[in-house]
């Protein structure tokens, strides 16, 4: 049975509402509010009686009979005002269950029409350290990523570095300052320049604060930052060749980072790779009239009607000559279009970013760079310290990313100590479970909430391997594994599923539930729909396997088919926690 029980029941429910000469949508089956009294629900009937003008029970009572005699074996009872509750039958479970275990995908469907995607996420700036802001980006990308790819489309995920506004002529600024005989800064220079990077990493992040600092202070001092950025656009050969520096420098920490919290991109384009697109970009805009000069600046009027709050002009050059960062963006779409040529792309930035997004995307629009719906920012949240606001370091500073991400595998450390857990293994090991319970702990904290709802960070609560957390999800997927495992040791293979218990229909309803789940994830750009399932379906086997032994059940054919649920829920809970980008130890 390759459709899922739901699916099965809307289509029989469907018939028999047609069959009455009524519409077939009104079928629609659910899995039930009250599962205490059916795990199925159909509420079509009372939609009905208006239009039908018939009393909804009688409708009810009609669909009924169509339904029993189309799928016998179906418990029916209405219920209050005309309810269908429906009770399938054991062998809808079984015969599900047995497709699910024997289906690669356990059960997960896959997108009639494939696109091409491109997910732009992660954004970091060159010569900052990421930030605790960058988590929910990083995170929530790759998810999607994962996500979109496993239902079928053809992902591209892009980091999008900032690497081409004003901060980068402050660097230079600040790095003249200290070293003005490099030749960077020689205009006279003819090369060719140094192949070693002129700073580190902790000399970036050392001299951009300082140099905003001083701009701040000091208006003739941003003003040669303006400059020298105004330079490096136009393509003074020193600042370009500083740049390539700076990015390099800044790429190899970032990896570091992204590695250690296992996120990956196919491609590492910063703002800067689309600055030869730029000028035939704003001469495009200029001849189709979309963009028009003001006060020195060419703008782009994006305000609409009906608009509720009011949306500024994008500013597409600055009346200094300059792009800003509008401009990168309107740019990058172009590159993408003329490299990928993606039907959507979609930005998984943070919300405070909405009126930039939708003043470059009506940009785009109205100069036909990309159609309606092909541009989409997915926002997300904050997340908080314990006082509501932005979270910070004890000392009041921003949490570096590589921070937190250390202080997560610290905790998991001490937990699984706490535990009595991982005992037995050799250290390298060990400190890789940590890995993975770390990352784990702040991954799923972060997933499990739908994404634009602003979260408290509760280390504590996240590494806990007890409720709704990463580290428990690790733990009982780890058990299922080691119940396999010694299954495998005594002899003992999966058989063909019969279903009996309560219990065990239970976790069939959940295996069944992955598809819809994953659907929803996928149109709602929401991997908190994939935590919930994860999580619920880690439940049902606790239940189940609590109620149902399977070693030492001594029916041969209950224990094999039992053992063959646990197998299907291993593979499925596998590949729910891979696509929110959770790895699961072999043991702990
Ligand atoms: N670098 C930007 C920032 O730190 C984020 C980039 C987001 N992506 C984009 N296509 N604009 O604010």
């Amino acid at each position: 049975m390759t459709q899922t029980i739901p699916a099965l029941l809307t289509e029989a429910a469907g018939r028999a509402f047609s069959d009455a000469g009524l519409p077939a949508e009104l079928g629609r089956v659910n899995e039930s509010d009250r599962p205490d009294l059916a795990p199925y629900q159909c509420n079509g009937a009372l939609a009905a009686a208006k239009a039908a003008k018939k009393p909804p029970r009688a409708i009810a009572e009609d669909i009924a009979a169509r339904l029993k005699d189309a799928l016998p074996g179906l418990e029916i009872e209405i219920a209050g005002p005309g309810f269908l509750n429906l009770t399938p039958p054991a062998s809808f479970y079984a015969d599900r269950a047995n497709a699910i275990a024997a289906d690669d995908r356990a059960g997960a469907g896959q997108v009639a029409a494939p696109r091409r995607v491109m997910i732009d996420f992660g954004g970091p700036n060159v010569a900052k350290p990421m930030h605790v802001g960058h988590l929910r980006s990083s995170v929530l990308g790759d998810s999607l990523q994962r996500l979109f790819r496993f239902r079928g489309d053809d992902v591209i995920s892009d980091i999008h570095l900032g690497d081409w506004g004003l901060q980068m002529g402050q660097l230079i600024t600040e790095l003249e300052d200290e070293q003005p005989d490099l030749p960077y800064f020689d205009a006279g220079f003819t090369g060719p320049y140094p192949d070693a990077p002129p700073v580190t990493i902790d000399d970036l992040s050392r001299l951009y604060p300082q140099a905003s600092a001083k701009g701040k202070a000091d208006p003739a001092r941003q003003e040669r930052s303006r400059r020298a950025t105004a330079e490096l656009q136009a393509g003074r050969p020193g600042y370009r060749a500083l740049l390539a520096h700076f990015i390099a420098v800044s790429i190899k920490a970032l990896r570091a980072d992204f590695d250690a919290l296992g996120v990956h991109f196919d491609l590492w384009k910063g703002e800067s790779d689309v600055n030869g697109l730029i000028p035939e970009l704003v001469e495009d805009f200029k001849a189709r009239g979309v963009a028009e000069l003001s006060d020195g600046a060419w703008i782009v009027r994006v305000a609409r009607e009906d608009d509720k709050k009011e949306l500024a002009p994008l500013i597409l050059v600055s009346s200094q000559g300059s792009a800003l960062y509008a401009t990168t963006d309107l740019a990058t779409i172009l590159d993408r279009r003329r490299e990928h040529d993606p039907e959507l792309i979609l930005y998984v930035v943070d919300l405070g970013q909405s009126d930039h997004f939708e003043q470059v995307f009506r940009a785009a629009f109205k100069a036909g760079l990309a159609s309606e719906g092909g541009l989409e920012h997915v926002k997300f949240g904050t997340v908080n310290g314990p006082d509501g606001k932005r979270l910070r370091t004890r000392a009041g500073g921003t949490f570096k990313l590589a921070d937190l991400i250390g202080e997560a595998r610290e905790r998991a450390r001490a937990r699984l100590h706490e535990a009595g857990l991982g005992e037995t293994l050799a250290e390298a090991e060990f400190e890789d479970v940590a890995r993975m319970v770390g990352n784990a702990a702040i991954k799923f904290a972060d997933l499990q909430n739908y994404r634009t709802t602003n979260y408290v960070f509760d280390m504590d609560r996240f590494v806990s391997f007890e409720g709704k957390t990463g580290p428990y999800l690790l733990y009982q997927a780890v058990r299922v594994k080691s119940l396999m495992r010694k299954a495998g040791e005594q002899g003992l293979q999966p058989g063909e599923i019969l279903v009996a218990a309560p219990e065990e229909a239970a976790l069939v309803r959940r295996l069944d539930g992955f598809d819809a789940a994953l659907e929803r994830a996928y149109e709602d750009r929401a991997p908190n729909h994939l935590c919930e399932h994860a999580y619920s379906l880690a439940q049902a086997f606790s239940s189940f396997y609590a109620a149902c032994p399977i070693l030492p059940e001594t029916d041969d054919a209950v224990r094999r088919s039992r053992l063959a649920l646990a197998a299907a829920t291993l593979k499925q809970l596998e590949l729910a926690l891979d696509l929110i980008g959770l790895e699961i130890p072999e043991r702990m």
